[in-house]
């Protein structure tokens, strides 16, 4: 069963999701040299990565920041520098205040013109990481938001991601790139497969516009399909929700 967290606010969100990622960091890089973690998108985890970032706070002290490698969920197809841009969010709230070695740092390339083209990068970029760290599962943490639609990452409802047949295309790759039909724009994520492929997964969600989503993806019937959040539920105790109160009134 996921664990779940309750703040009052996303001030308090941030500092309690800011003391567990410093827990898992430390305890992986103690347990197998480094740790290698995914960063999440969108505008929620900003606080919380300013958060771990700020010297007058206890907690980037006490991360090994030599000895974390940094991966991102999904990114949008744009350059580095564009507002839009995940790792330009995190590089503005985190990277730019912390000693990350900039080899550590395997960002998407959103730039790169064809968006399948970003997709292979980062799968040998990954593929490069899985065969040169041996390890049980690929990610020791994996940051992740909620959409309103209780999309993760970039696998919105609907998506051909969520096709289990186990003979489709996407079946052995670790990213893709999907046509975010709402969003008329193109993104690049990890698989299901791929994300689950963490020892441990921590959400983060705020406000009321997520209550729908955050109760959908723990308590109503099981439909991936139609609320991809709910593929978590597979990874049970290994998942950590993060909520604040505005998005818990329907838990
Ligand atoms: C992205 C994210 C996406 C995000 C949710 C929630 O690139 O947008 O990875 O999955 O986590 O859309 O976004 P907010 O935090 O902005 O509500």
């Amino acid at each position: 069963m996921a664990k779940l967290t309750v703040a009052d606010d996303e001030v308090e969100l941030a500092s309690r999701a800011a003391e567990r990622v410093v827990q898992l960091i430390a305890a992986a890089a103690d347990a197998h040299g480094r740790a290698i973690v995914s960063l999440t998108g969108g505008t929620t985890p900003r606080r919380l990565y300013s958060t771990l970032a700020d010297a007058r706070q206890p907690w980037r002290d006490r991360i090994p920041w030599s000895r974390v490698h940094l991966f991102w969920g999904d990114e949008r197809h744009v350059p580095p520098d564009h507002s839009d841009s995940n790792y330009g969010m995190a590089r503005v709230a985190l990277l730019d205040h912390v000693p990350v070695p900039a080899d550590h740092v395997h960002r998407m390339r959103g730039e790169l013109t064809d968006a399948q083209d970003a997709a292979a990068d980062y799968e040998r970029a990954l593929n490069r990481v899985a065969s040169a760290f041996r390890r049980k599962n690929l990610f020791d943490l994996m940051l992740l938001g909620v959409g309103e639609d209780a999309h993760i990452a970039s696998i919105f409802p609907g998506s051909e991601l969520l096709d289990t047949r186990v003979d489709r295309p996407a079946a052995r790759r670790r990213v893709a790139a999907i046509w975010a039909r709402r969003l008329e724009a193109w993104r690049i994520t990890l698989t299901p497969e791929t994300i689950l492929d963490s020892r441990a997964i921590v959400v983060l969600v705020a406000g009321a516009d997520k209550a729908d989503a955050v109760r959908a993806a723990l308590h109503e019937p099981f439909d991936a399909h139609k609320y991809p959040a709910q593929l978590l539920r597979s990874a049970g105790d290994r998942v950590e929700w993060f909520v604040d109160r505005a998005a818990a009134p329907r838990l």
